[in-house]
């Protein structure tokens, strides 16, 4: 059962429904203010619709998207490929990233650290990909009653970060100019911060 809901729930993040959606409604929302530079990378890619977005509206960055799920990489490689070298995506476990320290001027994730259940080791990780100075942003779900409802009507694996404890963890981190917003109720938050150059 779990296993159906899954592959259902994988089969809706690679549609081009959802592919719309978040590079339509999501990404707006995600990156008020602020806009990604030089090498991005994009933690839970999903089927590669907000990497493909980024990489048409700033034409002077080159994203990496990762994901943990092979079928996922794939979508995304092959939405990315008529942007050439600009683009690619690796399969990786977004808490034990395959890239060297401070790899990356920007990190970002929309809509996935919740479903990684080690959110903190993800964050983690994002800085230590981050250059000196680098751009961290991202959307996510928040601790709230609405959000547990959806994701357990969804029989899917979560494990949400409360809006103090992302806050807190961003700081714990070394990160500077840290900005965590609320949105849609409370529901959901968009939060960015840099490190230290
Ligand atoms: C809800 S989808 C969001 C996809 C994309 N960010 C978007 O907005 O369309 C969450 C994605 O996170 C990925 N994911 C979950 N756990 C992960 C992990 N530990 N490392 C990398 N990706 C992960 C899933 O495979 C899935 O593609």
């Amino acid at each position: 059962m779990v296993t159906i809901m899954r592959g259902a729930e994988q089969l809706v993040c690679r549609s081009g429904a959802w592919g719309r959606f978040a590079a339509g409604v999501v990404l707006p929302r995600a990156l008020p203010g602020v806009r990604p530079e030089g090498e991005v990378l994009e933690i839970g890619c999903g089927g590669g619709a907000v990497a493909a977005r980024l990489l048409t509206d700033h034409p002077e960055i080159g994203v990496t998207g990762v994901d943990i799920d092979p079928a996922m990489v794939g979508a995304t490689a092959r939405r990315l490929r008529p942007y050439g070298p600009r683009g690619r995506a690796v399969r990786a476990d977004c808490t034990h990233l395959p890239f060297e320290p401070a790899s990356f001027d920007t990190v970002v994730t929309f809509l996935t650290l919740h479903h990684v259940g080690g959110w903190e080791d993800a964050l983690a990780e994002a800085v230590r990909v981050l250059r000196p100075g680098g751009l961290l942003a991202g959307y996510d779900a928040l601790d709230t009653r609405a959000a547990r409802w959806f994701h357990r009507a969804l029989f899917t694996d979560f494990r949400l970060a409360g809006y103090t404890e992302l806050e807190r963890r961003l700081d714990a981190l070394g990160l500077e100019q840290v900005v965590v917003r609320r949105q849609a109720a409370g529901v959901i938050a968009t939060f960015h911060a840099r490190l230290p150059s």
